[in-house]
């Protein structure tokens, strides 16, 4: 079922030259009285890689990465992530994963009445004790310095004592970058991150996320509309439809016009 699009090439995923960071297989989800929303996905990202997720309205893209650290229990099927059975991880174990994997909303849920500092510094919720540390004023120095560098990765630095209601869209999302920065995280998974936001700050978002992602050389998975953006900021266009990967290509090999097709197909 794969590559249905004439002129775009199928790619080969599950490389065997480096354990994949994610390897998913025959993953299945339904909701209880609800139709079957995955019925056996399969996918493979290596060290590194970007890779955008697509597909229409409703056709499970949240459902899936969700079920990925198990926010929603999937039916059946396999994950590995960094070389983890993630289905067979106790509450502990799954608690610490989730710490290693970067979360980026469409709503960047940041704690609106807080600096835009504080919501930084609560990144490092998972590998910090005290609850106290996730005030600014009372965090350790090298923890806001920390926080600090991340605020300024995403030009932010000069509104650090602004209180995130006060913020715009994109900047609110911004900070939820540097959020995610601050978490330290191994591999990164965007949820329409480009959403709701005007065309000029939701490509600096999916630039910044891209090129962070890079400069640490993290992988990423992430949700996208847009598909200018799917195919500028991913390595591979994975396309789901009928709760299985109905595509997956290379983005070097793929424009909006041939992808766009890919939404107009009659499906089972
Ligand atoms: N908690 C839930 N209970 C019941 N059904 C759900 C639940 N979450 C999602 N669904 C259903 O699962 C299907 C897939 O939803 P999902 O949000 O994963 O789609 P999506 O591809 O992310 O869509 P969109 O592009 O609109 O964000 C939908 O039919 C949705 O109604
Ligand atoms: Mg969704």
């Amino acid at each position: 079922m794969l590559d249905r699009i004439s002129g775009l090439r199928t790619v080969e995923t599950g490389s065997t030259e480096a354990e994949p960071t994610l390897s998913v297989r025959r993953l299945s989800k339904s909701f209880t009285n609800g139709p079957c929303v995955l019925s056996g996905v399969d996918i493979a990202i290596r060290p590194g890689e970007s890779v955008a997720l697509i597909g229409a309205n409703g056709t499970g893209k949240s459902t899936f990465v969700r079920c990925l650290l198990r926010l929603i229990e999937p039916n059946d099927g396999d994950i590995r992530m960094f070389g983890l059975d993630v289905r067979a991880l106790t509450s502990r174990s799954l608690r610490h994963l989730r710490s290693r994997v970067g979360f980026v909303f469409q709503r960047h849920n940041l704690v609106l009445r807080l600096s835009a500092l504080s919501n930084v510094i609560h990144g490092a919720q998972a590998r910090m004790s005290s609850p106290g540390s996730w005030y600014q004023a009372l965090a350790p120095s090298r923890v806001r310095d920390e926080a600090m560098t991340c605020l300024e990765r995403v030009s932010l630095d000069g509104k650090a004592c602004a209180r995130a209601d006060s913020l715009s869209g994109g900047q609110s999302q911004r900070v939820a970058i540097a959020r995610m920065l601050m978490q330290r995280p191994e591999f990164v998974i965007a949820d329409e991150p480009d959403a709701s936001l005007d065309p000029r700050a939701g490509e600096e978002i999916m630039r910044l996320l891209h090129e962070t992602a890079r400069e640490r050389g993290l992988g990423l998975l992430f949700i996208s509309h847009d598909l200018e953006h799917a195919i500028r900021f991913s390595d591979r266009i994975v396309g789901l439809a009928a709760g299985q990967v109905a595509l997956d290509v290379r983005s070097n090999n793929a424009n909006p016009t041939e992808l766009r097709k890919f939404f107009a197909e009659e499906r089972p």
